[in-house]
C-alpha cells in the first residue's frame, strides 16, 4: 500500500490543466479527493469518469470561486464526514490576464489576480490549517511559478502574486515550524495548459504562439511532482522545486527551433 493511499487531497482549480492532472494522479494513488473550481460541470464530468475508473475512492465535487472567502468558508464548513479531514492541500487556482504593462493595467484584472491568486490562497490555508494541527498532520502544497521568481516586462502583477506565493510559502513553513504540518511550493516554468488561453483573453493563436518551437511541460509533468512532494516519508518536506521545459532557462529565456 502506498503512503497516500485512503488520504484526502483538497485541490483548487480542479476543472483544468495543473488541477485536474493532479485529481487524476492522486486518485491513482487512492487518495480522496474534494475538487473545486468556478466550473461546476467540468468537475462534474471529472468525477464521473474517475469514479468509474477508482469506484474505491470518495470524491466530492464542489464549486468555489476562491476569490470569495465566504464561499471558502461555506465549502470548508460542509465538506462531507468522508473528507472534513483534509491532509494535503493543493492551492492551484490561478490566473494572469493580459501582458500590459504597469501603466495600462486595468483595475478589474488586478483585482482577479490579487484575489485568486492569493488572497484565495491565504483564507483557504488559514480556514483548513487549525484542524490539520489539531490532528498533528497535514500537507499545504502551493503552486508558485518562475514569475515568483524573476520578473519581466507585462507581468507585472502576476509575478507579484506569484512572489507573493513564494513569501507566504516561507512564512507559513516558518509560523509552522513546530507542527508536524509541511508546507512546499512548486514554481514550474512554461506549461501548456488553458493558462496561456485566458491570458490572451481566449485568443488560441497568440496562446499558442507562446509553446512553438518548444516542447513545453505538460500538466501531467507537474502533477507528477505535487504527487511525488505529497508521497515523501512525514519527516521529509520539498520546500521549494523549481521546474522547466529543458530549452527554458528563466522567466523569458527560451530556445526555439525554427518550425
Ligand atoms: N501553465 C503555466 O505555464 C504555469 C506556469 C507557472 C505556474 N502556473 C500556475 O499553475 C496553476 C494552475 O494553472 P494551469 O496552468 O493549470 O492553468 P489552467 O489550465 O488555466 O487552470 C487554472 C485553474 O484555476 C481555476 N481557477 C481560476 N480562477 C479561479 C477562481 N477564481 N476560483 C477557483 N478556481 C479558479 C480554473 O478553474 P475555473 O475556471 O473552472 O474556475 C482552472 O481549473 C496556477 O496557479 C498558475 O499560476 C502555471
Amino acid at each position: 500500500m502506498g503512503r497516500l493511499q485512503g488520504k484526502t487531497v483538497f485541490i483548487t482549480g480542479a476543472s483544468a490543466g495543473i488541477g485536474e492532472a493532479s485529481a487524476r494522479q492522486f486518485a491513482e494513488e487512492g487518495c480522496n479527493l474534494i475538487i473545486t473550481a468556478r466550473r461546476l460541470e467540468k468537475l462534474e464530468g471529472l468525477k464521473k469518469k474517475l469514479q468509474e475508473g477508482h469506484p474505491n475512492i470518495y470524491i466530492h465535487a464542489v464549486q468555489l470561486d476562491v476569490q470569495k472567502v465566504d464561499q471558502i468558508n461555506k465549502v470548508v464548513a460542509e465538506l462531507p464526514d468522508a473528507v472534513k479531514d483534509v491532509d494535503v492541500l493543493l492551492n492551484n487556482a490561478g490566473m494572469v490576464i493580459g501582458v500590459d504593462h504597469l501603466v495600462d493595467v486595468e483595475e478589474a484584472v488586478v483585482d482577479q489576480m490579487l484575489s485568486t491568486n492569493i488572497k484565495g490562497l491565504v483564507f483557504l490555508t488559514k480556514a483548513l490549517v487549525p484542524r490539520m494541527k489539531e490532528r498533528g498532520t497535514g500537507h499545504i502544497i502551493n503552486i508558485g511559478s518562475v514569475a515568483g521568481k524573476q520578473a519581466y516586462a507585462g507581468g507585472s502583477i502576476y509575478c507579484a502574486t506569484k512572489f507573493a506565493v513564494d513569501a507566504i510559502t516561507k512564512a507559513l513553513a516558518i509560523e509552522l515550524v513546530d507542527t508536524p504540518i509541511r508546507v512546499s511550493q512548486i514554481c514550474p516554468g512554461l506549461v501548456n495548459t488553458e493558462f496561456s488561453t485566458v491570458r490572451f483573453r481566449g485568443d488560441k493563436e497568440k496562446a499558442d504562439n507562446v509553446y512553438k518551437g518548444i516542447q513545453p511541460l505538460v500538466a501531467d509533468d507537474i502533477a507528477e511532482l505535487i504527487v511525488f512532494t505529497a508521497g515523501r516519508p512525514a519527516h521529509v518536506n520539498i520546500a521549494d522545486m523549481l521546474v522547466f521545459p529543458v530549452n527554458q532557462a528563466d522567466s523569458k529565456t527560451v530556445y526555439r527551433r525554427s518550425e
